[in-house]
């Protein structure tokens, strides 16, 4: 029985699709190796990679360890890795005062890996929360009721030139205090680091989602701090213009990237910032959106090879020029 049913269409998008070659000639994103930062933890001592509870799959590496990880990434066409230390909680104070130390766990971190693989590029957080037993990003003020936010700038600034002087690629501040990427472009020219280039977290929110990174670098450590509250630096996630703002303000004082974090519940924050600048964005697909999509699959509710790198491709087609992702070398390696 023909179906008597016709419309007369002049437009049917339909037509792009036909065929799997139609398809990829119109396709608009792409993912490629090129576009991802590893984030890799290390801690110190010889232990056997020790795998975080809350991220399957992602592992503390020894110095050792994380520079087979960085050798393998590189093979893989992955051209950064974003270095986390976590330390020995004994080693923590209030002042996080082993940030500025000389023989940091980080610092020889990156001088090993940028020794093995120095085609790869490295990236160092700047921020106190590894170093702090409080977990808060910088130090306290006297009334002990809040971040000191030019205190803190102070002491981040000079953590970027020893980060710079062990020979990272970028500094990221990821702390949120005013005026810090400024201070640190200052810090960095002064000692003569011209070339040492700045990814601001520009627009980072208070977000429930960095829970499994706390667990990762221990900076949950203290009671509750898992749950702690950095709502009076970063931002509200209510907002959006607020967003812009930040993402000038920081260009404006130098910064060569800017990022947005989290992604995946941001994008429109990333379309934003996109559209704001003429810079590369950045965004990091944090733990907790890894997490989710790792616990969902492990339930047999996703498919995780595909959920992936659709949540990587939805980042991507926001506007983020380079993703800072847990998934990059498995993404890498399905790409190959
Ligand atoms: C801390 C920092 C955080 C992340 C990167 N740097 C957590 C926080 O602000 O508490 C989160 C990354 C992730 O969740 O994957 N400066």
């Amino acid at each position: 029985m023909s179906n008597p049913f016709k419309l007369d269409l002049t437009q049917r998008p339909r037509r792009l699709r036909r065929t799997a070659g139609l398809r990829a000639l119109v396709t608009e994103t792409v993912l490629q190796p090129a576009n991802l930062i590893a984030p890799l933890f290390v801690v110190d001592g010889r232990p056997a990679p020790e795998e975080i509870k809350s991220m399957p799959g992602v592992f503390r590496l020894n110095v050792a360890d994380l520079v087979k990880e960085c050798r393998a990434l590189c093979k893989l066409g992955v051209p950064m890795v974003a270095l986390f230390p976590k330390l020995d909680p004994k080693l923590k104070d209030d002042e996080g005062t082993l940030a500025l130390a000389e023989d940091a766990l980080v610092l020889r971190a990156v001088r090993a890996v940028k020794k093995a693989v120095p085609e790869l590029a490295v990236m160092t957080d700047v921020a106190l929360d590894p170093y702090t037993t409080h977990g808060h990003d910088g130090v306290l003020n006297a009334a002990r009721d809040d971040v000191d936010n030019d205190r803190t700038v102070g002491i981040l600034a000079r953590m970027a030139v020893l980060q710079a002087r062990a020979g990272v690629d970028f500094v990221a501040p990821s702390d949120m205090m005013d005026g810090r990427v400024g201070a640190i472009r200052k810090s960095l020219d002064a000692a003569g680091y011209t070339g040492t280039g700045i990814i601001a977290y520009a627009a980072k929110y208070n977000s429930a989602y960095y829970g499994p990174f706390r667990d990762a670098v221990g900076s949950a450590q203290a009671a509750g701090t898992r749950l702690l509250s950095k709502a009076t630096y970063q931002m509200n996630p209510a907002n959006r213009r607020e967003a812009v703002i930040e993402a000038q303000l920081d260009s404006l004082e130098g910064a060569d990237v800017l990022m947005v974090k989290p992604a995946g519940p941001y994008l429109d924050i990333i379309r934003e910032v996109r559209n704001a600048t003429r810079k590369p964005v950045a965004a990091y697909q944090v733990s907790g959106e890894y997490a989710q999509l790792q616990a969902a699959a492990r339930l047999g509710w996703l498919d995780l090879a595909r959920t992936r790198h659709e949540s990587l491709l939805a980042i991507k087609r926001a506007g983020a020029d380079m993703i800072l992702t847990y998934f990059a070398k498995d993404l890498a390696k399905e790409l190959r």
